[in-house]
């Protein structure tokens, strides 16, 4: 095949992938659990709908024993098929190792963006505070899902556990669908 076809195929494959991946992503449910009440609790967590493009994600979980030096988490991927099945990745990340150099772990980064601009995690250990993410608009998590690290569609649920001293202390899962 000459050069020319060749440069033709890799366009037409580029539009559609343009096309495959103006995709829109939506939050369909939120849910946080603190699995030792004497460590964490959550003030409050939920999903508002503002208006149809403007949806948004908070939370706000007290810690009983500040300060923190120690830090886990632990984020599971599930896709639907005939109920939720891991998908892509099962990974623990050391968060006091990672805040310190965000760069150390690219794919911590990349879920520590969604993140950053609405927490106040966005410091290294130990964590003294109550910890908040505030207003994490689904508009940003489409861009971040669609266009920065393109995801097949369909029903997606975002599992973390937050560890402390290596126990679970907190689980937060994120229900989302790709369309
Ligand atoms: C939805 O609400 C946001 C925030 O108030 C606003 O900026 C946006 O224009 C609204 N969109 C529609 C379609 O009403
Ligand atoms: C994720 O990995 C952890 C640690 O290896 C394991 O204990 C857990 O069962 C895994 N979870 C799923 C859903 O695969
Ligand atoms: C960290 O979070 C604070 C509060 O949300 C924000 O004002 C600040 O810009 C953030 N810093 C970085 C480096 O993202």
């Amino acid at each position: 095949m000459c050069s020319r076809h060749i440069g033709f195929i890799l366009l037409l494959t580029l539009l559609f992938s343009a096309v495959k991946i103006s995709s829109k992503f939506e939050f369909t449910n939120f849910e946080c659990k603190s699995l030792d009440k004497s460590f964490d609790d959550f003030e409050y967590c939920h999903l508002k709908s503002f208006n149809r493009s403007y949806k948004y994600l908070s939370l706000k979980v007290k810690l009983f024993k500040t300060p923190i030096r120690k830090v886990k988490v632990r984020a599971i991927l599930f896709k639907r098929y005939n109920g939720y099945k891991p998908f892509m990745f099962n990974i623990t990340v050391d968060a006091c190792r990672f805040l310190k150099n965000t760069k150390s772990n690219p794919a911590a980064l990349y879920f520590f963006e969604f993140l950053k601009p609405y927490s106040n995690m966005n410091h290294t250990c130990p964590f003294d505070h109550d910890l908040i993410v505030e207003k994490l608009e689904v508009g940003f998590v489409n861009h971040q899902a669609t266009k920065v690290l393109p995801f097949p569609e369909g029903d997606y649920q975002l599992e973390t556990h937050w560890i402390a001293y290596d126990i679970d202390r907190a689980v937060v899962k994120v229900y989302g669908t790709l369309s």
